[in-house]
């Protein structure tokens, strides 16, 4: 099979190391890739995602049988659709399912008219309205602007004095125009969980925790994530069973009984609160650090069942994981998620890769003058597997231990909750 690999982070650096074994794959080829992903597939950086025609062009000149999509904004601006229309098979759902991402009130409405579990919410187009409502219902509270806001854009207001405050904040973040968000604050633990779904089946992929804030004991400005381990304790059996029944199978089949049927990963961002799972958001796309440690646990080849997710043949696969946890630590530039600077030297990147279970994913690297040189934000994913989380971190840290790189730094603390 051809398959052609598009993005450039951790993310796809670990989808390339897992699609890369299978026995099926033939021509690999990504875009843009990335100096880790080049070890497993030819990396084109000359075409940009948002042109369409080139990628087709791509796909037709090198008989590509297959295309990944990483991240959500291609799908969202509809490459997915244009693809099938050239007879394409492609892995993430068209731009109407691709909304569960882009827009949060087509999620919110469609969950208020399918009894699907999630904060209660109003939505707002005038800032005179909404803080008589945020009057009426007292903090905490949260504000949400519409659109892909690349995690930012939501504000959760602790006190009514922060909440109207924000209210202004949260119009400007939007589009001119467009309403505005205003929710019940849930109270919980957070999991991320995982589904592969091709209309009709809908195969659990396993959860994770991620970790939003920059800095240990989860202080500090959000991120798009500074570690993830797979599983999270906190989503039993129990918890997976009620998520798959009240809130994703319920979702796909809305989706598919309106022609809108979702092919792809489906990643829902769930609350567990003391009445169970609610939903706070869906993401179209594997998450970035999450798909990481998913892609240690998974056993067997994660490429028949991409495949199958496009094509809508899930019915005759199943998932396996292995039952040990994998946990990433994210090594990101100093300064992120504000300034940071670009072009240092990393160094002992083959020492920490040889520890066993470890595997060292690049997410902003570039290759100059033959060394790996840090060249965005989050820079590194340093992932491992292990028997239980605490053998997983041990190797994950003394990886970390291995790289020289005093330009980077990860926090100290990832998997607290699953250690206690
Ligand atoms: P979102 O961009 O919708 O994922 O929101 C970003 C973060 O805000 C989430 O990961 C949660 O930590 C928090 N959040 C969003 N909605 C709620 C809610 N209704 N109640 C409590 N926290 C929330
Ligand atoms: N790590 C969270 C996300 O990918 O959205």
């Amino acid at each position: 099979m051809n398959v052609l690999l598009l993005g450039s982070g951790g993310r796809e650096h670990a989808l390339a190391w897992k699609l890369a074994q299978s026995p099926l794959m033939e021509t690999f080829i990504a875009v843009p890739g990335n100096p880790g992903i080049a070890e497993f597939a030819r990396c084109i950086d000359t075409i940009p995602l948002t042109d369409h025609d080139a990628l087709v062009t791509l796909c037709g000149a090198e008989g590509i049988d297959l295309v990944v999509v990483g991240p959500e904004a291609p799908l969202v601006d509809g490459l997915a659709d244009r693809l099938i229309a050239e007879g394409i098979a492609v892995f993430g759902p068209r731009r109407v399912a691709a909304q569960l991402e882009g827009s949060k009130l087509f999620t919110k409405e469609l969950c208020k008219s399918h009894d699907i579990p999630t904060a209660a919410f109003g939505r707002f187009s005038d800032a005179e309205a909404a803080r008589a409502f945020v009057r009426r219902h007292g903090a905490p509270i949260v504000l949400k602007a519409d659109g892909l806001m690349a995690g930012k854009g939501v504000i959760v207001a602790m006190t009514l004095d922060e909440a109207l405050a924000g209210i202004d904040e949260v119009f400007a973040m939007g589009a001119s125009g467009t309403e505005i968000l205003i929710e019940e604050f849930l109270d919980g633990e957070e999991v991320s969980f995982f589904c592969l779904v091709d209309g009709e089946t809908v195969l659990p992929f396993g959860s994770a925790q991620d970790h939003k804030r920059a800095f240990d004991g989860d202080q500090g400005p959000n991120t798009g994530g500074m570690g993830a381990y797979s599983p999270a304790p906190v989503f039993t059996a129990e918890m997976e069973r009620r998520t798959l029944h009240e809130i994703v199978k319920p979702t796909a089949r809305a989706l598919a009984d309106a022609d809108s049927a979702y092919r792809g990963i489906l990643f829902a961002g769930l609350m567990i609160t003391a009445d169970g799972p609610k939903l706070i958001e869906y993401n179209v796309r594997f998450g970035d650090p999450e798909c990481q440690v998913l892609m240690l646990r998974l056993d067997g080849d994660l490429l028949p069942l991409l495949h199958a997710t496009a094509t809508g043949r899930l019915e005759d696969h199943d998932i396996a994981l292995k039952p040990e946890a994998a946990i990433t630590v994210v090594m990101a530039a100093r300064g992120y998620p504000g300034h940071y600077d670009k072009g240092s030297v990393i160094s002992g990147l083959e020492a920490a890769g040889s520890i066993p279970g470890v595997h060292v994913f690049h997410a902003g690297t570039a290759r100059r003058d033959g060394a790996i040189v840090a060249n965005g934000g989050r820079v590194l994913n340093v992932t491992a597997i292990g028997s239980n989380v605490a053998e997983a971190r041990e190797r994950a840290y003394d990886a970390v231990a291995r790289l020289d790189w005093p330009e980077g730094f990860c926090r100290s603390d990832i998997a607290w909750r699953a250690l206690g």
